[in-house]
């Protein structure tokens, strides 16, 4: 399904929708693809009849949602309680740093993402991220650099396995 046709379901799901559904559709929305893109903000405003500015206002009010596709390698930093303790806020500030992007933004190439979690069930292995859902635990600042290395690593070996395949395809 199409970008513009995810949009259509969950829009299609509201009839008659007016400004008190915004919040739904928005989530839906973001559910289905990831983000709320700025087609996504068109195709709202023109269904509800507000206007862009309106539901920017409102959508980055709430925190929650996120106006970037996501990365290939989305990383989820916990902020619960255990992983506070064992010192996550540094952890959280190496990730800012070597991927140089802010919570809830992707990195320019479009390889990694960031967000902020609330305990993730691994308290055990605190302080833990999570990429792409693979849990890292006992994680520091110092082996940061380390993890996301694997990961541009696997990138570029897709990358090449990709490449292959398009040469034999020719
Ligand atoms: S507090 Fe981080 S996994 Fe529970």
């Amino acid at each position: 399904m199409s970008h513009s046709d995810e949009i259509t379901a969950v829009l299609k799901e509201h009839p008659q929708a007016r400004r008190d559904s915004l919040i739904p559709i928005l989530q839906q929305i973001q559910d289905r693809t990831g983000f709320i893109s700025p087609q996504a903000v068109q195709m709202v405003s023109d269904e509800l009849s507000l206007p862009t500015s309106k539901i920017y206002g409102v959508a980055t009010f709430y925190n929650q949602f996120r106006f970037q596709p996501l990365g290939k390698f989305h990383v989820q930093v916990c902020r619960g309680t255990a992983c506070h303790v064992k010192g996550s806020a540094a952890v959280l500030d190496m990730l800012i740093r070597e991927l140089n992007i802010k919570p809830d933004e992707t990195t320019r190439d479009g390889l990694f993402s960031l967000e902020i979690v609330a305990c993730i069930g691994a308290c055990g292995l605190a302080p833990v991220i999570s990429v792409n859902g693979e849990f890292h635990g006992g994680v520091t600042p110092d082996n940061i650099k380390k993890i996301l290395d694997s990961y541009r690593a696997q990138a570029q070996k897709d990358q090449s396995q990709n490449d292959a395949q398009e040469d034999k395809a020719k």
